[in-house]
């Protein structure tokens, strides 16, 4: 127990060692051999991982030329605050003007502003994209929301799950829309998961969980949805810092 606890403590430090190199350095001298026009994102710029943890698919970034052709050779670097990772950092444009990083977010949850520059003709020119961090609890609401609630509260299918969102009568909201959820305060969440639809005079076409789901069962969902939502939820009586 002892010998393993060390050996993750071994690894904790070798962890952090390489995270402060990879800051302190600069990139490695890359030469590149065109210059771009206009940064896209081609794939990765909105998801959703664990704290700490390494995102599932890379960032892809396309650069293009005035006229919307992919540039080859171009330098991308990637930018966030400083507890997030690239590996890379700096990246040339393949062939078909991509530039690819793998993201490893930071280990307070939340939503993390990232950015991808190009130097262009006559500045540089640069995309944006947020990556979401969970916590432990956001991390458990997310996995039963997939389990209980996606098939209705997500118009998309995936593999594992068939949406039967075009079934409802009354549509219901994807867990990202800040718009509609953030209005609603945490006890009404509570009311409407543990109670279904009619506690806030909705449809019955939203179930009752309480017999479900516990409610530390139900407060992990509101703390998914929370962090998730798209504007940001910004509670009253909490101070943001100011930019
Ligand atoms: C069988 C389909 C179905 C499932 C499963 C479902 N919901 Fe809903 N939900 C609805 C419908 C339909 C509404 C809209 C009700 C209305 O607006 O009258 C709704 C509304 C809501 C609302 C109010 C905001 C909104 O989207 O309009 C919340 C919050 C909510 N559901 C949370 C959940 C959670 C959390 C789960 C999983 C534990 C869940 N729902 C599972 C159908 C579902």
């Amino acid at each position: 127990m002892i010998r393993r606890s060390m050996a993750y403590a071994a690894l904790l430090l070798m962890g952090v060692g390489t995270g402060c190199k990879q800051k302190s350095a600069p990139s490695p001298a890359l030469k590149p051999t065109a210059i771009g026009a206009a940064i896209t994102e081609s794939s990765g710029g909105k998801q959703v991982g664990p704290t700490g943890t390494a995102l599932k698919d890379p960032l892809v970034v396309q650069v293009n030329d005035e006229q919307g052709a992919a540039v080859a050779g171009a330098l991308v670097d990637f930018h966030g605050p400083a507890s997030v990772r690239f590996e890379p950092a700096s990246v040339l444009t393949d062939s078909s003007g991509q530039a690819t990083t793998a993201v490893v977010l930071g280990t307070i949850s939340g939503r993390y502003q990232l950015s991808a520059t190009t130097p262009g003709k006559a500045h540089a020119v640069t995309l944006q994209v947020a990556e979401t961090a969970l916590g432990y609890q956001q991390q458990l609401g997310s996995i039963l929301a997939d389990k209980y609630c996606n098939r209705c509260h997500n118009p998309e299918s995936s593999a594992e799950r068939v949406s039967n969102y075009d079934n409802l009568e009354v549509k219901p909201h994807p867990f990202t829309e800040g718009d509609t959820l953030n209005k609603i305060s945490d006890a009404d969440l509570m009311a409407i998961i543990q109670h279904g639809g009619p506690a806030l005079s909705r449809s019955a076409l939203m179930p009752p969980y309480a017999n479900t789901l516990s409610s530390a069962e139900v407060q992990a969902i509101i703390a998914y949805v929370r962090v998730v939502s798209d504007p940001p939820y910004r509670p009253a009586g909490t101070v943001y810092e100011q930019k």
